[in-house]
């Protein structure tokens, strides 16, 4: 395994690629989430990428950028055993010289749920990847279903721009009780891991309810939201979204699929995740 840290090395080796690249981008503290996608494009591509590297540009002025979790020798040692070939570990001053000034907006689904919270995050995370898109130039590039939104503005981008490259998504990885994996969970305590599970379940109800034929999703909001409130922990819903899964467009009715999303702070920490109903 090869450990690139400048723009140029990972240019280089790129080029010296024969056949398919299957390409991870992470922020790294890695956990089986991050490497079932690294599973993924090993199993379909004949070259795997995996980047770390944690984008200041997609944290807002009080969020934990400098707090962020990171563990890089644990990082590779992971990554060494998953038998992927390349990583990818660039400084910020390498992504963002003196005088960086140019940025990737992607408008409309980047206005609701997460960027309506974390004004300027998408931003961020569309300028990183298409930065990395054009160093990797990847065949395949794998995102989690976890960050649904993420996925959406992604799919947008390469869309809109043109770019050559195919999106997948992975399902979701779970702890054996249903918390969806994420390397924020390191914050919560003994008892805030507990009541993380607040999350999973409110998503199950709305699958259950879905289930029986429940269509109005307001119904579905409100049941899922008195779930939450009766969680003492959890401190406060930043939102309950019964969405279109394409536009992110709240619906009334689900008659089509729909990504039911929640965010939500436990303690101190803040988690998100979501499921897809009649994909
Ligand atoms: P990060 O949070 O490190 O996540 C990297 C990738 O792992 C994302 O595609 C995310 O959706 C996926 N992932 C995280 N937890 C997962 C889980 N439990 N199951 C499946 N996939 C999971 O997302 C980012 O980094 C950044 O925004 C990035 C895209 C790297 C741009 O900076």
């Amino acid at each position: 395994m090869r450990v690139l840290h400048s723009i140029a090395e990972m240019k280089e080796a790129r080029r010296k690629l024969r056949g398919s690249v299957g390409f991870v981008p992470t922020m790294g503290y890695l956990h089986e989430g991050h490497l079932e996608l690294a599973c993924r494009a090993r199993v379909e591509n004949r070259n795997v990428v995996v980047s770390i590297f944690v984008n200041p540009t997609q944290f807002g002025p009080k969020e934990d950028y400098a707090k962020y979790p990171r563990d890089p020798e644990r990082d590779l040692a992971m990554l060494k055993s998953e038998k992927v070939g390349i990583v990818f570990m660039p400084s910020a001053e390498e992504m963002y010289p003196p005088r960086y000034s140019t940025w990737v907006d992607v408008e409309k689904v980047t206005e609701r749920l997460e960027g309506a919270i974390r004004p300027g995050h998408f931003r961020g995370v569309a300028t990183v990847v298409a930065k990395l898109f054009n160093i990797v130039e990847p065949t395949r590039a794998y995102f989690g279903q976890k960050d649904a939104q993420q996925l959406v503005v992604i799919k947008k981008m390469v869309a809109d721009l043109n770019m050559n490259v195919q999106v997948i998504a992975v399902p979701t990885v779970r702890e054996p009780d249903g918390l969806a994996m994420s390397s924020r969970n390191v914050y919560l305590d003994p008892e805030e891991r507990k009541s993380a599970l607040v999350l999973y379940k409110a998503l199950t109800l709305a699958q259950n309810l879905w289930g029986k034929g429940q269509r109005n999703a307001d119904i579905i909001r409100k049941e899922m939201t008195s779930l939450i409130q009766s969680e003492p922990r959890a401190a406060k819903i930043d939102y309950v979204s019964i969405a279109d899964a394409e536009t992110l467009e709240e619906l009334k009715n689900i008659e089509r699929p729909a990504v039911v999303s929640l965010a939500v702070k436990i303690g101190k920490p803040r988690l998100i995740d979501n499921i897809i109903l009649g994909a």
